[in-house]
């Protein structure tokens, strides 16, 4: 088959179209003829030697996909060989076939396209584990999210606002604020021209807002704790300003806050089919009505990935980019 493989960490350049052999279905797997793969900024660490492989995942970039069930065992799921389904996988996603465990494959919503389709498993899953699980974002709870026009973002901005929370967003433009508003935050909050902290602090009476998905982290902690209100909670799921800060610990100590974070990619499959389950229950019927769109920057054939990669690293999009297996 025709995969993009990483021939050594550096730039996009990198990411070089190459033959490999078919994938070996492992128990509980299916064989997915690929129509379509994400780009996620974790594939971008990967491809720069900053994000390693986890144990038995393949060395090929792309964690999420759609496309056909060719082969595997489908017993008691309901699912059939031909069908369209939309996976979560760890690894191998830039190919024409790639292996996902069973339970980590989700029926494509009605009235998406494969594109549509492959554009949802990984933010989805981040966000409604982040959020909702790890956050315990509960009713009448105010959210912001870090980012808000990036894939997670959108996600982010969407999914809560439609569960029925206020939400605000930062960006790092006028336009992307605008764009935020426009999926249902709020207010944009530009980053780089005005102060979140104290935004967010006026915008709720003083009260502050009950949970931050924040993939800044560094010393956007120390202000992300000034606009969280008592019992808080800060969900890190990336480092993009730095791993380390200094943070007056009182403030935790006094208003019982929570600093808390994870990443998805090593997490065991049940956990995994734990969170589609939630998210079929209560995203994908969204979906499927209208209420939540996934919102398409640009698709690169899968030949093109380092153009792909590259656009991600420049930043302008608003929304997921895609590789399209011709
Ligand atoms: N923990 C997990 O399980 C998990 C899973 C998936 C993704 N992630 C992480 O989530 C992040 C988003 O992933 P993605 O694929 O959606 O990437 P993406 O579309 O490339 O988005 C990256 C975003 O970071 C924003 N950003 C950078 N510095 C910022 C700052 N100081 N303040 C606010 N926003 C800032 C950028 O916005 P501007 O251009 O407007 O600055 C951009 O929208 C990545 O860091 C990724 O590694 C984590």
């Amino acid at each position: 088959m025709r995969a993009i493989e990483i021939v050594q960490p550096g730039g996009p350049e990198v990411l070089q179209i190459c033959e490999r052999p078919m994938p070996v279905l492992k128990a509980g797997e299916v064989l997915i003829k690929v129509h379509a793969a994400g780009v996620n900024r974790p594939d971008v660490f990967q491809r720069t030697g900053n994000y390693p492989v986890p144990p038995g995942a393949s060395d090929l970039p792309g964690l999420e996909v759609s496309g056909e069930i060719v082969d595997g065992d489908l017993s008691g799921s309901g699912l059939r060989k031909g069908d369209m389904v939309c996976a979560l996988v760890q690894g191998g996603g830039y190919a024409e076939y790639c292996t996902a465990p069973l339970e980590q494959c989700l029926p494509v919503p009605k009235g998406l396209d494969a594109v549509e389709a492959a554009s949802l498993p990984e933010t989805f899953f981040t966000v409604w584990s982040n959020v909702f699980d790890r956050g315990a974002l509960a009713e009448g709870e105010v959210f912001l999210v870090q980012g808000g026009t990036s894939g997670i973002g959108v996600t982010a901005i969407q999914l809560v606002s439609a569960m029925g929370h206020r939400v605000f967003a930062t960006a790092g433009s006028d336009e992307k604020c605008r764009a935020c508003e426009s999926l249902g935050a709020e207010r944009g909050i530009n980053y780089k021209t005005e102060d979140f902290s104290e935004l967010l602090k006026a915008a709720t009476n003083g009260r502050g807002v009950d949970v931050i998905l924040d993939m800044v982290g560094g010393e956007y902690i120390n202000r992300e704790i000034r606009c969280l209100a008592d019992d808080g909670r800060i969900v890190l799921i990336a480092l993009l300003g730095g791993s380390k800060a200094q943070v007056d610990l009182g403030h935790v100590l006094r208003r019982r806050l929570t600093i808390t974070g994870s990443t998805l990619r090593p997490r065991p499959v049940a956990f995994k089919a734990a969170i589609g389950k939630k998210l079929l229950q209560h995203a994908w019927p969204m979906l499927e009505s209208g209420r939540i769109k996934p919102v398409i920057y640009k698709t690169f054939p899968l030949e093109q990935a380092s153009a792909a990669h590259a656009l991600m690293e420049s930043s302008t999009h608003v929304g997921k980019i895609m590789l399209k297996v011709q």
